[in-house]
């Protein structure tokens, strides 16, 4: 799907953005604006370059070619300095490494607030955290460190830190994954809540369909580094594109099936004890 935006068509805009590793084409000519105070979810498969793109709505990396706005101004080619004034109307919570493992929640959640101004009403400030670590189910834990919670507690933290500053725009890179279905909810509900009272604008990557019809306003279906579908809920359920079927109903394609298949059979793909035995022990 190839359409053309220009530098104002959303509050974020990516123009013919290409995106190589090396040899790996990841983003091909993409084209995508994000409407301002809109949920716009993004799917796809592992590996088709959704985090690629994600990231460079907020410059973590850099275009190959192409180019990124953000209201208006071209922000792909800006220094560091200026990308940190940038990057404070943003909230995101990437998949990796999303909290820093020396610092108690507490400090975790305040890291942002520290980096804009100097924290003088400390009360005050433990108020405030208190607010956004409830709203992620998380009051209690200020003083705890990352290392000792799970998974989808940590996630939580970091959902809680990326909404500190009232941010514009706040990206979350697959926001509910590792979290039992009644947490991913009210995550889920948190992005409609914020959407709705304080007209934020989200980009979510999720391969939560679920989550996905639940919160989106505009679903785009990523493959092989291009936009493959674009629109409502609607429009994405009855896509006629088998990839995008397969992939909002978790289906295998026949040539992966056939793929699996001439793979052999599971019992040819064992080891064999023996593998495992120290070479020359006389056995
Ligand atoms: N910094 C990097 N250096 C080299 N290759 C990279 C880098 N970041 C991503 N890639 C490659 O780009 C491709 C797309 O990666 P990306 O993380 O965007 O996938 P994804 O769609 O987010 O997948 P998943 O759903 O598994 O998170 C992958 O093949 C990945 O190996
Ligand atoms: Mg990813």
């Amino acid at each position: 799907m190839r359409r053309d935006v220009s530098q104002d068509d959303g509050i974020i805009v990516v123009q013919n953005v290409t995106k190589r590793f090396g040899d790996q084409l990841v983003l091909d000519n993409v084209s995508l604006a994000v409407e301002k105070g809109k949920t716009t979810v993004i799917i796809g498969r592992s590996g088709c370059g959704k985090t690629v793109l994600m990231k460079h709505m907020i410059v973590l990396e850099r275009p190959t070619e192409g180019q990124v706005f953000f209201k208006g101004e071209r922000i792909d080619h800006l220094p560091s300095r200026d990308l940190a004034e940038i990057r404070r109307h943003y909230g995101f919570c990437f998949q990796m490494g999303a909290l820093f493992d020396s610092l108690t929640v507490f400090e975790n959640i305040i890291f942002p607030i520290q980096q804009k101004q100097r924290i003088t009403d400390w009360t005050a400030m433990s108020k405030l955290v208190k607010s956004k670590l409830a709203m992620v189910g998380m009051d209690g834990f200020q003083f705890q460190f990352p290392a000792n919670l799970s998974g989808g507690q940590q996630k939580r933290v970091a959902l809680a830190r990326a909404i500190a500053l009232n941010p514009e725009v706040i990206l979350y890179d697959e926001p509910t994954t590792g979290l039992d279905p009644v947490r991913s909810d009210i995550i889920n509900e948190l992005i409609l809540k914020l959407k709705n009272e304080l007209a934020v604008t989200s980009v979510v990557v999720t391969h939560d369909m679920k989550s996905a019809y639940k919160i989106a306003d505009r679903i785009i279906m990523f493959h092989e580094g291009r936009i493959l579908a674009d629109g409502d809920a609607e429009h994405i359920r009855s896509h006629p594109n088998p990839i995008v079927q397969e992939f909002i109903n978790g289906q295998v394609s026949e040539a992966e099936l056939a793929a699996i298949r001439l793979g052999g059979t599971c019992f040819e793909a064992q080891f064999d004890p023996q593998d495992f035995q120290p070479t020359g022990s006389g056995h």
